[in-house]
C-alpha cells in the first residue's frame, strides 16, 4: 500500500457552548476513526483542531451570560478540550483562533490576498442598531427567511433550511441586540469577488480535475456536498464580504480599517493552518510540509458548514497560491435526539462532557453506538433506547460474548496458553478466509469515508468468531476429542487478537483491552487478517468483563431528565396557564432544614439530602451537586414540595423536592422565607 501524505482537520467548535452528541457523531468522532486507521497504515497524518473563538456566536453568548467574550471562550475551550480529551479523541493539536499566532496568521493570509488584488472595497448600505451604535451582520439580525420562511433565520444562514443568507434577504429582519426593527447606515468593507472564480471551481469540484491545482477523486465526494456547492454556483457566485464593524475579532490589518475585523469565516478556517504552525514548533516540523505539495487535505465538517469548506476556502487557499486545496470534505447530515433537534437554547441535548462524567467508564459504547447511526447518508437519530439496545445485544452480546468465552476457554484447557493450531477442516479454511477478508473490506470502506459501514464490517469479525464456537461446540468436544480443540481455540484466539487490531479506529480502549488479555499488541494494520498473529505457546491473561449491559433505569432516567428539560423550556418565557385557588393548595410546601448530604454515587449532578420537614425527616434527591458540596448545604434552609409523588431516581427513592430560584447564567438559590422560620412553617 502506497503511504501518502494527509492533513486532516475536524470543524473547530464555536467556543460559545459544550458540545452535544450531534457534534460528536458527525464531525469528530469520524474523524478520528479516520485518522487512527489512516495511522495505523503508516500514512504520515496532523489532525488539527480548535476551538472557534470569533463571531457573533460568541460575543452573543457573553452577552446572555452578561459576560466578557475573552472570558467565554476561556470557559468553553476548557470545556471542550476536556470533553474532546476524556472522549479519546486522537488531535495532534487542539488550538485556539484566540492566540498570537492565529492572528498573525490570519492577517498576513489577508494581506497576501489584499496585495495581489483578491479583494474589493465596497461602500454600501447596511442594517444598524442605533440604540447598541453597532452594524448588524450575520447573527446579530434574525428575521424571516426567504426560502423556508422559517421565522429565526440569521443574516448569515437559516438552520432550518440551511440557505446561505446576506443580512438584506430576511423579511422583517429585527435587531438581536435590542429587538427593533435596525436602519439603514453607510458602511466600507472588503469583499471577496466570488464570481471571478466560478469557472475553475466548477470544473474542479465537479471533476475534481485542473491543471496546476491539486486533483482530487470526485467519485469520492459525497453527493450532498457536490450538490450543495453546484446550487450554489448555479444561483450565481456573489462578492461576499470579508470583514466585519465589530471589536471583537482578527483586526483587519491595513490602513483605514479602524473598528474593522475579519469575517470569522475568514478567520476560522485559517484557523487549521495557525494550528499546524503551532503544532509543528512544538514538534520541530515545518508547518509548510501539511499545507502544500502532494498531501490530502481532508476536512471533516457538519452540513451547515459546506460552502465554507468546499467554496469560500478553496477560493481563498488558490488565491493565496501556493497551498493545497480539499481532497475531500465528508460532510455529515444532521443528527437528531429522540424524535427532535438538538437545541441548545432549549436543552435538548446529550451533553458530551456531562455524558463523560455520568459514564467515565462508558466511552467506547458511546463511540459505538454514534458510529452505528452516524447520518452518513441522511439525517439519523440518536434514543437512549437504540444506545441500550446496541450495547447489550451488540457489544455484550456478540463482542464481549465471544472474547470472553475464547479467553475463558483458554483459560481453562491450557491454563491462558495458546494451543497449537492442526489440521484444518473446510469450515475452519472457510472461517479463516471470511478472516481475513474483512479487514480488506473495512480499508476499501474507510478511504471511502463510510465508517458506519466499515464498524460494522469490523463486528462481523466478532460475529464470525460467535458462529465459529456456537458451531463447533468445544465445550462438548473437549470430552472427546481434545486436540480437535486445540485448533478451534487456536482459531478463535486468531481472531480474537484480529479483533484487537481491527477494532482499534473504532473502539480504541476496547482494543486496548484486548491487547491486554492477549498480551499481544500490534498497531500495524497490515498484519491484520493473519492466523499468526500470536503463536502457540504464548500464555494469554485472564479476562474481565468488557461491557456491562445497560439498564432499563438508565434509559428511563436519562429519558426523562430530556422531558423534564423540555418542561422547564416550554415554559420559561412565558407566563404558564392559569391555575384555580384550588389547584394551588393541593401543593404543600413548607420550611425546612438540611441535615445530611452526601453524593449520589455515579451521578456528578445528585445530591441525597436528608431534610427536617417539621412533620418528619425525609430523603429528597436533588440536582445541585455542581453547585454546592455536601458539607456546606448541612444547616441550610430550604422550601420543600411536600407532597410530590415520590419518584426513584438512580436508586435512591425522593421524597419531595427542594425549591430553587434559576438566573440567566443558570446559577442557583434556595428560596426561604427572609426571617429565620423553624421548619414545617406553610408556604402559601
Ligand atoms: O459551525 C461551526 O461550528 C464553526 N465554528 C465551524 C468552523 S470550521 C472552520 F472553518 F474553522
Ligand atoms: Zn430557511
Amino acid at each position: 500500500m502506497k503511504k501518502e501524505k494527509y492533513t486532516v482537520t475536524a470543524a473547530l467548535p464555536y467556543a460559545n457552548g459544550p458540545l452535544h452528541l450531534g457534534h460528536v457523531a458527525g464531525v469528530y468522532l469520524p474523524s478520528d476513526i479516520f485518522v487512527r486507521f489512516l495511522r495505523m497504515n503508516n500514512h504520515d497524518v496532523a489532525f488539527i483542531c480548535g476551538s472557534d473563538e470569533h463571531g457573533a456566536a460568541i460575543t452573543l453568548r457573553a452577552k446572555k451570560e452578561g459576560t466578557t467574550p475573552q472570558e467565554i471562550v476561556d470557559k468553553y475551550n476548557e470545556i471542550i478540550g476536556k470533553a474532546f480529551n476524556d472522549f479519546n479523541i486522537s488531535f495532534d493539536i487542539f488550538h485556539r483562533t484566540s492566540s498570537d499566532i492565529h492572528r498573525e496568521t490570519a492577517q498576513e493570509f489577508f494581506k497576501v490576498l489584499e496585495s495581489k488584488d483578491h479583494f474589493t472595497k465596497e461602500t454600501s448600505e447596511q442594517y444598524y442598531d442605533k440604540d447598541y451604535n453597532q452594524f448588524l451582520a450575520d447573527r446579530y439580525i434574525t428575521g424571516t427567511c426567504p426560502k423556508c420562511q422559517s421565522e429565526n433565520a440569521y443574516g448569515d444562514q437559516c438552520e432550518k433550511c440551511g440557505s446561505v443568507l446576506s443580512p438584506t434577504e430576511l423579511i422583517n429582519p429585527k435587531s438581536t441586540l435590542s429587538g427593533k426593527t435596525p436602519e439603514m447606515r453607510t458602511t466600507s468593507h472588503w469583499y471577496l469577488p466570488m464570481q471571478r472564480h466560478e469557472e475553475w471551481l466548477t470544473k474542479w469540484i465537479k471533476e475534481g480535475q485542473l491543471n496546476g491545482l491539486q486533483q482530487h477523486d470526485s467519485s469520492k465526494w459525497r453527493n450532498q456536498v457536490t450538490g450543495q456547492c453546484m446550487s450554489w454556483i448555479d444561483n450565481g457566485l456573489r462578492p461576499r464580504a470579508m470583514t466585519r464593524d465589530l471589536d471583537w475579532g482578527v483586526k483587519v490589518p491595513v490602513e483605514g480599517a479602524d473598528g474593522k475585523v475579519l469575517y470569522v469565516w475568514l478567520d476560522a478556517p485559517i484557523g487549521y493552518i495557525s494550528a499546524t504552525k503551532q503544532w509543528a514548533l512544538d514538534n520541530n516540523k515545518d508547518w509548510k510540509d501539511y499545507w502544500t505539495g502532494d498531501r490530502k487535505l481532508v476536512h471533516f465538517i457538519g452540513k451547515d458548514n459546506i460552502v465554507f469548506h468546499a467554496i469560500i476556502f478553496p477560493i481563498l487557499l488558490k488565491a493565496h497560491e501556493g497551498l493545497i486545496l480539499p481532497d475531500n470534505v465528508p460532510a455529515y447530515e444532521f443528527l437528531n435526539l429522540e424524535g427532535d433537534k438538538f437545541s441548545t437554547s432549549r436543552n435538548w441535548a446529550v451533553w458530551l462532557h456531562e455524558y463523560l462524567e455520568e459514564y467515565p467508564d462508558k466511552v467506547d459504547e458511546l463511540k459505538y453506538v454514534l458510529t452505528s447511526i452516524a447520518p452518513e447518508t441522511k439525517d439519523s437519530e440518536f434514543t437512549w433506547k437504540e444506545y441500550q439496545t446496541r450495547i447489550n445485544s451488540e457489544l455484550a452480546d456478540i463482542l464481549g460474548n465471544f472474547v470472553n468465552r475464547a479467553l475463558v476457554l483458554t483459560q481453562k484447557y491450557y491454563d491462558g496458553d495458546v494451543p497449537a493450531l492442526g489440521e484444518l477442516t473446510d469450515h475452519d479454511k472457510d472461517v479463516l478466509a471470511q478472516m481475513e477478508a474483512i479487514p480488506v473490506k473495512i480499508s476499501k470502506l474507510v478511504y471511502n469515508y463510510k465508517l458506519r459501514e466499515a464498524q460494522a464490517e469490523a463486528m462481523n469479525l466478532a460475529r464470525l468468531g460467535n458462529k465459529y464456537l456456537a458451531d463447533t461446540e468445544p465445550w462438548k468436544l473437549i470430552k472427546t476429542d481434545e486436540k480437535r480443540v486445540e485448533t478451534i481455540m487456536n482459531i478463535a484466539l486468531q481472531i480474537t487478537a484480529n479483533l484487537s487490531v481491527v477494532l482499534q479506529p473504532f473502539l480504541p480502549n476496547t482494543a486496548e483491552k484486548l491487547s491486554e488479555f492477549l498480551d499481544f499488541k500490534t498497531t500495524n494494520w497490515e498484519t491484520a487478517g493473519s492466523h499468526h498473529l500470536i503463536l502457540a505457546g504464548h500464555k494469554t491473561n485472564k479476562p474481565t468483563i468488557l461491557f456491562q449491559k445497560i439498564d432499563d433505569e438508565l434509559v428511563a432516567s436519562e429519558v426523562a431528565r430530556l422531558e423534564e428539560s423540555k418542561i422547564i423550556e416550554a415554559n420559561h418565557d412565558k407566563q404558564k396557564d392559569e391555575v384555580t385557588f384550588e389547584d394551588f393548595t393541593k401543593m404543600d410546601i413548607r420550611t425546612g432544614e438540611i441535615l445530611d448530604a452526601e453524593k449520589v454515587k455515579k451521578a456528578n449532578k445528585l445530591l441525597k439530602l436528608v431534610v427536617d420537614t417539621g412533620l418528619d425527616k425525609r430523603t429528597i434527591v436533588s440536582g445541585i451537586a455542581e453547585h454546592y458540596s455536601p458539607e456546606e448545604l448541612i444547616g441550610k434552609k430550604v422550601s420543600v414540595l411536600m407532597n410530590l409523588a415520590p419518584r426513584k431516581i438512580r436508586g435512591v427513592e425522593s421524597q419531595g423536592m427542594i425549591l430553587m430560584a434559576e438566573n440567566e447564567k443558570g446559577e442557583l438559590s434556595f428560596v426561604v422565607p427572609e426571617k429565620d422560620f423553624i421548619s414545617g412553617c406553610e408556604v402559601r
